[in-house]
This record gives C-alpha cells, sequence and structure tokens, in this order.
C-alpha cells in the first residue's frame, strides 16, 4: 500500500499500459483519475477498479491541446485539492520516414507525444510543489534512445520526452518533484497490435525477436512506474529507465 491516500493521475488510461498503470497504483491504495480522449474506455478501466475494491474515476479530455491538459490538472484540484503522482503515458504512433509521413501526423505525434507532457507538468508542477513533492512518470520508449526504421515521428517525440524528463528532473529536484521515465521496448497492447498487423507479422514472430522469450506484458511496465514514483526510488530524479526483455531495436 506505497500509495494509500495518494492522488494518482493516468493519461492514456483507457489504453494497454495506461490501465496497467491505472490498476496497479489502485491496487496499492491510491485514488487515481483515469484520463483519456476514448471517454468511454476510462470510464471502463475505472469502473473496473471500483469493482475490485479500488477508488478511480474518470475524466474524458483531448490532450492533443493545451486546454484539455489544463482541464485535467484543474478537474484533479478542484475535486482532490492535490496531485502526489502524475504519469504522463498518453501517446500515439505513425508510421513514416521524412518522406512519407504527412506534416499533418507529424504535427499530431508532436501535440500528443510531447506538447501535453509541456502542459500538463506546467499546470500541475505549481501544485506538486506547494503540497510538498511529488513524482512524475513519463512514457518514453525505446526507441526514443534508440530509433526503430521507418516511425520518424514517434523516434523523435520520445527522444525529446527522455531529454524532457532529464531538463525537468534536474530542475525540480531540489523541490522534491523526482521526475523518471520509463522506456518500453515491444509491449503487448493494441498499439503493439496494429502495428503487427500493419507489418504483416504475427504476435508469435514478435515474440522469437526478444531474447527473453516473449515480449513484455503492460503489468510489467506498470510495476516499475509503481516503483519510480514510490519512495523506495527516493534518489531517482530525471533516470531513463529500460524494460525491454534484452531486446535490441532492429
Ligand atoms: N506498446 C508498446 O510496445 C510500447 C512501447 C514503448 C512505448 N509505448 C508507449 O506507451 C504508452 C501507452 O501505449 P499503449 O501501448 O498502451 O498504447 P494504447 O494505444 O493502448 O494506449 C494509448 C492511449 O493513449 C490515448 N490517447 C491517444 N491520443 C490521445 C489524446 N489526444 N488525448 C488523450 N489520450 C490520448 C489513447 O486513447 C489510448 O487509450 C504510449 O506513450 C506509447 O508510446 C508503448
Amino acid at each position: 500500500m506505497r500509495f494509500q491516500d495518494k492522488t494518482v493521475i493516468v493519461t492514456g488510461g483507457a489504453g494497454g499500459i495506461g490501465a496497467a498503470i491505472a490498476s496497479r497504483f489502485a491496487s496499492e491504495g491510491a485514488q487515481v483519475i483515469v484520463t483519456d480522449v476514448n471517454g468511454d474506455g476510462a470510464e471502463t478501466v475505472a469502473d473496473g477498479i471500483r469493482a475490485t475494491g479500488g477508488r478511480a474515476r474518470a475524466f474524458a479530455a483531448d490532450i492533443s491541446t493545451a486546454e484539455g491538459c489544463q482541464s485535467i490538472i484543474a478537474d484533479v484540484m478542484a475535486t482532490e485539492a492535490r496531485i502526489d503522482v502524475l504519469c504522463n503515458n498518453a501517446g500515439l504512433m505513425r508510421r513514416g520516414n521524412i518522406l512519407s509521413i504527412t506534416a499533418e501526423d507529424w504535427r499530431l505525434s508532436f501535440a500528443v507525444n510531447i506538447d501535453a507532457m509541456f502542459h500538463t507538468c506546467a499546470a500541475a508542477l505549481p501544485h506538486m510543489i506547494a503540497g510538498g513533492g511529488g513524482a512524475i512518470v513519463n512514457t518514453a520508449s525505446q526507441w526514443g534512445l534508440h530509433p526503430a526504421p521507418n516511425h520518424i515521428a514517434y523516434n523523435v517525440t520520445k527522444a525529446a520526452v527522455a531529454s524532457f524528463t532529464q531538463n525537468l528532473g534536474r530542475d525540480y529536484a531540489p523541490q522534491k518533484i523526482r521526475v523518471n521515465a520509463v522506456c518500453p521496448g515491444e509491449i503487448h497492447t493494441p498499439m503493439l497490435e496494429s502495428g503487427v498487423k500493419r507489418s504483416g507479422r504475427t504476435m508469435a514472430d514478435l515474440d522469437k525477436l526478444v531474447p527473453y522469450g516473449r515480449v513484455g506484458r503492460p503489468e510489467e511496465v506498470a510495476a516499475l512506474v509503481a516503483f519510480l514514483a514510490s519512495e523506495e526510488a527516493a534518489f531517482m530524479c530525471g533516470s531513463l529507465v529500460e524494460i525491454t526483455g534484452a531486446q535490441a531495436v532492429a
């Protein structure tokens, strides 16, 4: 129960990894705000948490705009009056190299994958500092550190998430706000399944490419996020932690 009575925000909470993160924090005593542009999906995740005795509520917001990001923080401050943990997990993947990706997909990738973190953090940090400290955990990607081919917008935005995390970690450690990022490899979620379908491969093909013998599970990323947000990781600030089953980017 490391998060008893803590308020935790999870963006992209309707998705594969986000739902697992939300459930993990709730199972350790947190009040979780499950937020997503997919409001019905967020409701389903929050309902599932409450059905198993946890505390959660859904909040629909589109984080591709500054107003959408700010609405999440404003809602949580109006209802919970504090923010202990902010998990910037929402993200999207647009395939393509510089000649095939559209300018619209390039801009949307930046809006959702990195600009949104600027807006949620800028809105949340004053409240977290006033509350005496807290933790921010960003979902970056192994591909932001070691680019996979043909995903330039995704890789560049995730590299920006990595640098953003290091910068914020450095700037706010004195105020006891710890900012870290997880950098997952292949994790079995709807995002991965749609990518695998597009590439003409199967999930079994993908399992064979991972030295550990299978792709990762959302719950395994959630356990790492919870560790980074907990007091057990008290001396971790600005760290980028890979979770990949030892798979190298091909
Ligand atoms: N699955 C993987 O293999 C993998 C690997 C590395 C990193 N990641 C990262 O993990 C995070 C979660 O990915 P996932 O695999 O669970 O994908 P997912 O597609 O299952 O979940 C992503 C969620 O983000 C939400 N979202 C997208 N655009 C939004 C917007 N404008 N406003 C609010 N919410 C929005 C979606 O509705 C969805 O619920 C992403 O940041 C992704 O880049 C995933």
